[in-house]
């Protein structure tokens, strides 16, 4: 999917200015093209994030049946397979760097009785499918891979089974493909999660006509059901804006003494908001506006002004609400002052790179003290921003490559990374919509 690599150089650049919407909601994205494209009817889905990895599922969709186009102001109309069913796709699904994409496709075709063989990049065919393959073999699915990887082969069931799972990853793509293979099921499925993740397909399943139920189970899990073989009704859908994207130029806005952004639209799910929480507690100025529910989300319109940062502990307990922010937590806890401590990022280690080492080596170039203790990421920070000067790796990983382009606004020296094409698989525009705030992005 990408051509020639894109080395980036960000520069100091002094206080930012503007008023931005940042892009769509990737989560969102997703599930609106997946449910909408098997469901009855035509679903409108405005604000789409129009990122590599929700084209992926969008070409994936297409390919098993749905009819997806988008008119010129950028809304996109998904009409569905409906009764009709899905079919089976007569090449290779090709998921590019998406592990969303992959997880939940994978379960879609568990309920479906067909064969179905799915690819990715070489960031996603390092990643851990036996998440998925484990709970959707018990449904009746069928595997052939190598090493619980892609590519892979699955085979979904005439007859899916109904099953009751606990999650042994917190993982909320896990919980989806479950979800999502359950609607092929005669009778119910049960997911039971001990830390909650984020609960869009939940909520959206939901809203296109699922049965889905959520109770608490003695020790406080959630537990999941959703009814199988349910009549799925197309939506109108408008996607916020994604939280885990606006981190990028509302941290860089922190960083940057006598900067004033506004951020519009932003989703705040209070499974997804975790960073805010964080930065608000390091001492950050972020006033939340127009407070309002797009969508059956809440968003809201961020106004955020430099800010002296202190570094704080972060229980673990947070960390789904914040998964994929630690790579930006860590570039403001770098410019912080005090010791910043991260617990509980043993899941950093399998996202499209191993974040937690990616971000320790490049922030060590840049001059900032660090350790890694176990699964926790510790960050001293003196309070003047870190050298930089360095050439950091980014290992086809869009947030790391964000974060250290955010530090670079920021350090003495400039910060290269080594390949930016990767930002476009959820944050297309990235580098103007920074450098119309005043960034120095080359
Ligand atoms: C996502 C879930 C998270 C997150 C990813 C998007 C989703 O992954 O990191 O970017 O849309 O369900 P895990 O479920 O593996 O934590």
């Amino acid at each position: 999917m990408h051509a020639a690599p894109q080395q980036l150089i960000s520069s100091r650049c002094g206080a930012l200015a503007g008023d931005i919407t940042p892009p769509g909601d990737k989560s969102i994205s997703h599930r609106s093209i997946m449910f909408g494209g098997i469901a009855e009817g035509t679903t409108t889905v405005r604000g789409l994030l129009e990122g590599e990895d929700v084209l992926a599922t969008v070409a994936a969709l297409r390919a098993m049946g749905a009819d997806i186009r988008k008119d010129e102001n950028k809304i996109w109309y998904v009409t569905g397979v409906g009764d009709r069913g899905l079919h089976p796709p007569a090449t290779t699904l090709d998921m590019g760097n998406s592990g969303t994409s992959a997880r939940l496709l994978i379960g879609l075709v568990t309920g479906n009785a067909f064969t179905a063989r799915f690819s990715g990049d070489a960031s996603l065919c390092k990643r851990p499918m036996g998440r998925v393959i484990d709970p959707l073999s018990l449904m009746g699915a069928t595997f052939e891979s190598s090493g619980g990887k892609l590519p892979l082969t699955v085979t979904g069931s005439p007859h899916p089974k109904a099953i009751t799972y606990e999650l042994p990853v917190v993982s909320a793509q896990v919980k989806s493909a479950i979800l999502l293979a359950g609607l092929g099921v005669e009778g119910t499925t049960t997911v039971i999660e001990q830390t909650p993740t984020r609960d869009h397909s939940e909520n959206m399943l939901r809203g296109f006509g699922a049965q889905v139920t959520i109770t608490k189970r003695a020790d406080g899990a959630d537990i999941i059901s959703i009814t199988g073989k349910p009549r799925l009704m197309a939506q109108n859908i408008t996607v916020p804006a994604d939280p885990s994207s606006a981190a990028f130029p509302l941290v860089a806005a922190l960083l940057n003494p006598g900067s004033h952004v506004i951020l519009r639209n932003v989703g705040l799910n209070p499974r997804r908001a975790g960073l805010i929480e964080t930065l608000v507690e390091m001492g950050a100025d972020i006033l939340f506006e127009n407070r309002r529910s797009e969508g059956g989300e809440p968003v809201a319109d961020l106004i955020v002004t430099g800010s002296e940062l202190t570094g704080i502990d972060v229980p673990p307990e947070r960390a789904p609400s914040m998964i994929d922010e630690y790579p930006i937590l860590a570039v403001a806890a770098s410019c912080a002052r005090g010791t910043m401590r991260m617990r509980g990022l043993g899941e950093l280690r399998v996202k499209e790179s191993d974040r937690l080492a990616l971000m320790a080596q490049g922030l060590t170039q840049c001059g900032v003290k660090l350790e890694v203790e176990g699964d926790d990421l510790i960050i001293h920070g003196t309070g003047t921003p870190p050298q930089g000067g360095a050439a950091i790796a980014t290992a086809m990983d869009h947030r790391i490559a964000m974060s250290f382009l955010v530090l670079g606004t920021r350090t003495a020296q400039p910060i290269r990374i080594d390949d930016g094409a990767f930002i476009a698989t959820s944050f297309p525009g990235f580098v103007a919509m920074m450098n119309n705030l005043g960034a120095k992005i080359a």
